[in-house]
């Protein structure tokens, strides 16, 4: 039986990885969940496992649900609640699918423990990837992608020897707008641009799938897990997501990975590792599709993917300053504060233009301090220019 701690627990992923566990009982027992501020779903889920420990951004709620429970449960707050239940003794996996930079905190604190970690949570790697690589190699830990393009790699990855891969390549669904002309994008609306195609997620991760800026933190994320060179990491568009990512190998050959788009697959993955098991997900039927298709990526009208590389190319804490304007930008376009084509925009102009004088290390407030740096010169920019 293998302690499974799951942060982030009343999300998308978070909601999908219970399903996954209440497949297995005798495989998996949920230790601990987390939630920020949905108090009701984390309550439910917490009863229906009677889950030992929890936590919960606000004090008075984590009283407020301490007293509820009908059976003992030790009830954290706050960031404090993500790193203590991050490293509980028992834990096995920690499954981090808090959305935003948050998920640092328990990345950092499981894999300093020496935990397997199941990661949902490209955000803390793209900020902050030195960093949990190095716990990696001073306490042992390992960190299992969830992200489906980059399960997809970590299981292709091992189908032949690395000297013989050329390039990696991820797909991207083109989110709503893939055949929008760009003279139409000042139309675009957040409720426009939260219905996406292929995938049920939150709304951050969303949104950065409609601009394709989820696309350019993922090539950062696989270059963090899987040390290739930039060079060697390429985005094509695939609409239909049902390949999620490919390898292309130095004698011409290309290793695809196939699934229906749905996250419970990478999901179980990551918790059965080095096994698999069957999960409920309806089997890919290839008799069905239509057609697969693919495009090359249009950086004119998804400027996100080129701001990515560049990022990626200068180095840290580029990629940080990248991840962070987008938080905030995104959250400006969810209050309609700014328009959609705002968010690439303000981004060239603050990795062009924010100025530090010391880039974060070693500890993850030093980062988590830098990235509030960084929105707070974000939103002082969309004032400036509102004025
Ligand atoms: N959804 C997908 O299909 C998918 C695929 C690949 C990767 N990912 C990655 O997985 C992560 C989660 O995505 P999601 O779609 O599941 O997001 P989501 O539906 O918005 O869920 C986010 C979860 O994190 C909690 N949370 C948010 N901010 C927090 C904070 N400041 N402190 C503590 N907890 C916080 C939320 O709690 P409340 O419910 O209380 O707000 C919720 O449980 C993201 O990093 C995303 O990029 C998602």
């Amino acid at each position: 039986m293998k302690n499974v701690v799951i942060l982030g627990s009343t999300g998308s992923i978070g909601t999908s990885a219970i399903e996954v566990i209440k497949e297995f009982p005798h495989r998996f027992r949920i230790l601990g969940l987390s939630a920020k501020t949905n108090l009701e779903k984390l309550k439910l889920q917490a009863e229906t496992f009677k889950v030992p420990y929890l936590a919960i951004e606000k004090e008075e709620v984590a009283k407020a649900l301490q007293s509820s429970l009908s059976y003992p449960a030790e009830v954290y707050v706050g960031d404090r609640g993500l790193a203590e239940l991050a490293q509980l003794d028992e834990a096995d996996i920690v499954l981090i699918s808090v959305s935003g930079i948050k998920g640092l905190i328990p990345a950092y604190y499981a894999l300093k423990s020496g935990k397997r970690v199941a990661l949902a949570n490209k955000e803390c790697l793209v900020a902050a990837g030195d960093l949990l690589k190095n716990l990696i190699r001073e306490h042992g830990g390992d960190i299992l992608p969830v992200d489906s393009e980059h399960s997809a790699l970590f299981q292709l990855l091992k189908c032949d020897e690395r000297k013989f891969v050329k390039r990696i390549i991820l797909t991207a669904s083109g989110g709503p707008f893939l055949n929008w002309d760009i003279k139409n994008y000042d139309r675009i609306t957040p409720e426009m641009a939260l219905k996406h195609p292929t995938w049920q997620m939150g709304p951050r991760i969303t949104i950065d799938s409609a601009t394709l800026m989820n696309k350019g933190l993922e090539v950062i994320e696989a270059q963090q897990l899987f040390d290739f060179p930039l060079e060697a990491i390429e985005v094509i568009v695939h609409p239909q997501s049902i390949i999620h990512s490919l390898v292309e190998l130095k004698d011409g050959s290309m290793l695809a990975h196939l699934s229906q788009p749905d996250m419970r697959l990478a999901i179980s993955y990551a918790l059965n590792y080095p096994e698999r098991s069957t999960v409920n997900v309806k089997p890919l039927d290839l008799t069905e599709l239509a057609s697969l298709t693919f495009h090359k990526v249009d950086h004119e009208r998804f400027p996100s993917i080129t701001l990515a590389y560049e990022a990626a190319r200068k180095g840290h804490p580029y990629p940080l300053i990248l991840e962070a304007s987008d938080e905030a930008l995104v959250e400006a376009f969810l209050k309609g504060i700014i328009s959609f084509r705002e968010i690439p925009y303000f981004i060239e102009k603050i990795i062009n233009e924010f100025k530090f004088t010391t880039k974060p290390e070693k500890d993850p407030e030093n980062y988590l301090d830098f990235h509030r740096q960084v929105k707070d010169y974000t939103l002082n920019l969309i004032e400036r220019k509102r004025a």
